[in-house]
């Protein structure tokens, strides 16, 4: 196995997009980011260089860190950040994973312009996929374009300031020729065109697609006009071919979709539209990008129109759901037949005081913040502490993190309160217009014992009035087992479960109004992040940290920290570790 070796320098940079400059943060300069490229069993070592003014980490989305949580990157949970001009070296191998995963900053919204493509390749060559081999493989980032301080956004979302919304969607950075200057520049009458993602392929020849949902506001349905895909895999792991013009895919989620350029040549568009909710109508003005897959072949006879996919009706949530629910994993798994802990985790949104008390007008932004809840309660970061949760756990110090600042509460088993989840109808809080559960927020872990099967059902609500909740668990790949529309019901839905062939995933999408069961073996130890990978969401407190003690039996104890880990604000002594 090799070593594979970056340098990723974060700094800022004036990037134009609709004849606008705005300063956004870049690794090495580049939209995306660097591609890391790996076979499977290679060690990964990668240089961040912080020349941001940001606290930065970097996550790698996916990979599951085994024994070495140091280098999951999320700050104040694994690690304490990388302040401005400092560096930290992440180290970890890729073993017994391969497929298309990515990384990104942890950042809140600065991840919109932080984040690329990490392909680990099979050990032997790419004869092994199961599947014919492709002529080529092509990285395909879905994003979004901002044309606002990210840093901002990020603020005004934590004060539940809800009002922002991207500018456009990207594919590979690109905005593409939907979008013009116009609106920019009507003074000048200018109408310039932005540039899209260019695809050429040739006649009869296989591309493989490694599709990623890199975008903060949007699940989106991609398609190809004349052209089927078919989805081999999703968050690096093999799925049963399953043929579709339309791929649904939701923020943190991969698929790799091979499609063959099996249509007349000419051209033809490959569009990615954002999902919406039909409730509540957020206008979003542009919400659709396109690029063109280009014949090469014969190009001087290729007629100029270029052929348009029907896109599905963007408010139509259902198309996900179905796309999700036809996803199996390619070879049968020894999924465990019963849990050992079960958990039952609603998504939803409380309010919280401005003044951090209990009473205070749950109707008025100025007294009350709009927060994400599981089970109720909303996440607190722990930011003012002096080491990373991580290290608190490490050196069993639960009482240094007290003194730390990090006041640990557990994340209930079951919802606070239990209504009919799902009847827009019925919402038990409060007036109508303020129908939010008066909540606080706390630092909540759930702890599990070293190998246990643990199961929890996601149960979205009507309080969320929003598209499906890709939740995304750090460290570990969840069996998906069963999802529904409606209310979980464990009498009638244990039934349903698959305990043949679910699918494997880190992120898995909770529908609209409905719920998913998951079952994973928590045998990785550590405290790893479980949140929403919508960044409104993961800002807003949709967050939890599972911690998984060592095993008592077999060692399973981390190695140390890393000597190069990052100290947290240096003026907070008297914590010797
Ligand atoms: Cu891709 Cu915790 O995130």
């Amino acid at each position: 196995a090799a070593v594979v070796e970056h340098t990723f320098v974060v700094s800022q940079v004036n990037v134009t997009r609709l004849c606008k400059e705005t300063l956004v943060t870049l690794v090495n300069g580049q939209l995306p980011g660097p591609a890391i490229e790996v076979t499977e069993g290679d060690s990964v070592v990668v240089h961040v260089v912080n020349r941001s003014p940001y606290n930065m980490t970097i996550h790698w989305h996916g990979v599951k860190q085994r024994l070495n949580c140091w280098a999951d990157g999320v700050p104040m949970i694994t690690q304490c950040p990388i302040m401005p001009s400092r560096n930290f070296t992440y180290r970890f191998n890729v073993a017994g994973q391969e497929g298309t995963l990515w990384w990104h900053a942890h950042v809140p919204c600065l991840r919109s312009t932080l984040h690329g493509a990490l392909i680990i390749r099979p050990r032997h060559g790419a004869a092994s996929y199961p599947f014919p081999k492709p002529d080529k493989e092509i990285p395909i980032v879905i994003g979004e374009w901002w044309d606002m301080d990210l840093a901002q956004l990020d603020r005004n979302t934590v004060n539940g300031v809800l009002v922002d919304v991207p500018t456009g969607s990207t594919i590979n950075g690109k905005l593409g020729d939907l979008y013009n200057c116009s609106a920019a520049s009507a003074s000048e009458g200018a109408v310039e065109q932005e540039d899209g993602f260019v695809l050429e392929v040739e006649s009869g020849k296989t591309y493989l697609l490694r599709l990623m949902n890199a975008a903060l506001f949007s699940e989106y349905y991609l398609k190809i006009a004349g052209h089927t895909m078919t989805v081999v895999a999703s968050d690096a792991n093999y799925v049963k071919p399953y043929a579709t013009a339309v791929v649904a895919i939701a923020p943190g989620e991969t698929m790799d979709v091979l499609v063959a350029a099996d249509a007349p040549p000419g051209r033809y568009y490959i569009a990615a539209l954002a999902i919406q909710a039909p409730e509540p109508d957020v206008q979003v003005p542009l919400t659709i990008t396109r690029g063109i897959v280009q014949y090469t072949t014969n190009v001087d006879d290729v007629p100029a129109p270029v052929m348009m996919p029907d896109m599905p009706n963007q408010h139509d949530t259902t198309g996900s759901f179905y796309f999700h629910g036809n996803l199996s994993s390619l070879r049968r798994h020894r999924v465990p037949a019963r849990a050992d802990e079960h958990m039952l985790v609603t998504l939803s949104l409380g309010s919280v005081c401005r003044d951090g008390g209990q009473s205070c007008a749950r109707s008025d932004s100025d007294e009350s913040i709009i927060v994400g809840t599981m089970n109720d309660v909303s996440f607190r970061a722990p930011t003012a502490a002096v080491v990373s949760l991580l290290e608190a756990h490490y050196y069993r110090r639960d009482d240094m993190a007290a003194a730390a600042g990090v006041e640990l509460r557990a994340l209930p088993d079951t919802p606070r309160r239990v209504f009919n989840f799902t009847d827009p109808a019925y919402i038990p809080y409060g007036p109508k217009e303020a129908p939010l559960e008066p909540t606080e927020k706390q630092t909540m872990v759930r702890r599990f014992r070293h190998g246990a099967v643990v199961e929890v059902v996601f149960q979205d609500t009507a309080v969320m009035q929003s598209d499906s909740n890709p939740m995304h668990l750090h460290g570990h790949d969840m069996f998906v087992l069963a999802h529904g529309l409606g209310n979980y019901d464990a009498a009638r839905d244990v039934a349903s479960y698959n305990l043949v062939d679910p699918p494997l995933k880190n992120t898995v999408v909770v529908p609209r109004l409905g719920w998913v069961a998951v079952r994973f073996v928590a045998d990785n130890p550590g405290t790893w992040y479980i949140h929403c990978h919508f960044d409104f969401h993961l800002s807003m407190g949709m967050v939890a940290v599972f911690i998984v003690e060592d095993g008592s039996t077999v060692d399973t104890s981390l190695p140390p920290p890393p000597d190069d880990l990052p100290k947290c604000g240096s003026n907070k002594g008297g914590l010797d570790l």
